[in-house]
């Protein structure tokens, strides 16, 4: 059998074996450390804002939700193209989700059904406490339109930006545009830690209060007091070294990424019913994974025997994220819209996309898709 080849794996560097060797030299093997703070400060300096490394994105974004003040009973708005870690942290909260649709031009969230979503809201005095807004994939969300209809009902946000670390909106990294963004550093991310994630604030306050609560919320003192309730929800300190090494090395990650996209984009241009996800002229599209929409009439094979086509040849590809509204956790939630997100999951393709991916392993995924493809004319 040939070499599997897979969606999207880690890809070190030179520096994060070194930083992770110091922390086992100097006994930091904890959630504490040097590795730790050089890591958040480095972020810190990349993002132009505050951060608290955590364990996970999701611990960050239950933590954000907190933060913003969500709770039992409170709404909070999601893209229903999302990943489903996007909407959990809001049921640990006991709080329900109310799903909205994506636009084709970004496959994010769309602003004009958000806010028809909050004007017919504030018409009945029931306007959700949050928004989660998501940049699916590296593609930042158009979170200028998606900020002024918050701010101007009075909906809190979030951005997840587990997919987007690097990604830019108008020249600003995206997690930095609301009062809180989360990254995530999971082993299939543009940059890993194995597992982690960071929290970002605008208030460093919060940044503090996200910190202590990621530790148990120990009261300062030397009696292990407290008055609220925390979690264990801190990075460990030899992982942040590898995220240190990782940040290092993000650009040129997320160069290749893009390269990797454009040359499948490049290679299927002489094919008709498969296209790269658009980009959208506002921001850096970092191609965590290259997306693609399948128009199996035009390409003569549809999305899941591409899928079968590829798997054949030991090589991983996984459908674009199935829709929240259409799953059956969320039986019965509501969703403004949903056409798009269900059109899009039902074309939607993620092809190898690893920084690491070698162009000969590329030539083979090409190959097989150019083999299956069955134009009829
Ligand atoms: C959109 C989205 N949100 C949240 C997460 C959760 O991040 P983590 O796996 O670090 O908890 C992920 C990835 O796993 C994701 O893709």
């Amino acid at each position: 059998m040939t070499r599997r080849v897979y969606l999207s794996v880690p890809h070190m560097g030179e520096g994060e074996l070194r930083y992770v060797q110091e922390a086992f030299a100097s006994n930091w093997m904890s959630t504490v450390g040097p590795n730790l703070d050089a890591f958040e400060a480095s972020f810190s300096e990349r993002v132009g804002l505050p951060s608290v490394a955590l364990a996970s994105g999701t611990a960050g974004m239950h933590l954000g939700l907190r933060l913003l003040g969500v709770g039992p009973g409170d709404e909070v708005i999601c893209p229903t193209l999302t990943f489903v870690a996007t909407v959990n942290p809001a049921l640990y909260l006991g709080a329900r989700p109310v799903f909205v649709d994506s636009e084709r031009s970004s496959w994010n969230l769309d602003a004009n059904l958000l806010e028809d979503l909050l004007r017919r809201r504030a018409a009945v005095g029931r306007v959700p406490k949050a928004l989660v807004i998501v940049h699916l994939y590296g593609q930042s969300a158009d979170m200028d339109p998606i900020m002024e209809v918050c701010e101007r009902y009075g909906v809190a946000v979030l951005e997840d930006a587990a997919e987007a670390v690097g990604t830019t909106y108008k020249g600003r990294p995206a997690g930095t545009i609301a009062p809180i963004g989360v990254y995530s550093f999971n082993g299939n991310k543009i940059i890993t830690t194995t597992g982690g994630g960071m929290l970002v604030a605008q208030n460093p306050e919060w940044v503090q209060r996200a910190r202590f609560w990621s530790q148990q919320a120990r009261d300062p003192g030397v009696a292990y007091e407290h008055t609220q309730v925390g979690y264990n929800y801190r990075m460990s300190n030899v992982l942040a070294g590898i995220g240190r090494g990782q940040l290092e090395v993000l650009d040129h990650r997320v160069a290749r990424r893009r390269e990797v996209a454009f040359a499948y984009r490049d290679a299927f241009a002489d094919l008709d019913g498969i296209t790269l996800m658009p980009q959208c002229d506002y921001g850096l599209h970092t191609h965590w994974l290259s997306a693609f929409q399948i128009d199996a009439r035009a390409l003569g094979i549809d999305r899941d025997g591409l899928i079968r086509a590829l798997e054949a040849e030991n090589i991983e590809s996984r459908p674009v994220w199935k829709p929240m509204h259409l799953q059956p956790l969320f039986d019965g939630v509501e969703c403004v819209g949903g056409a798009v997100a269900a059109d899009l999951f039902e074309h939607g393709l993620c092809l190898p996309s690893s920084s690491n991916l070698s162009d000969v392993d590329q030539q083979r995924v090409i190959a097989v898709i150019r083999r299956s493809a069955r134009p009829q004319r």
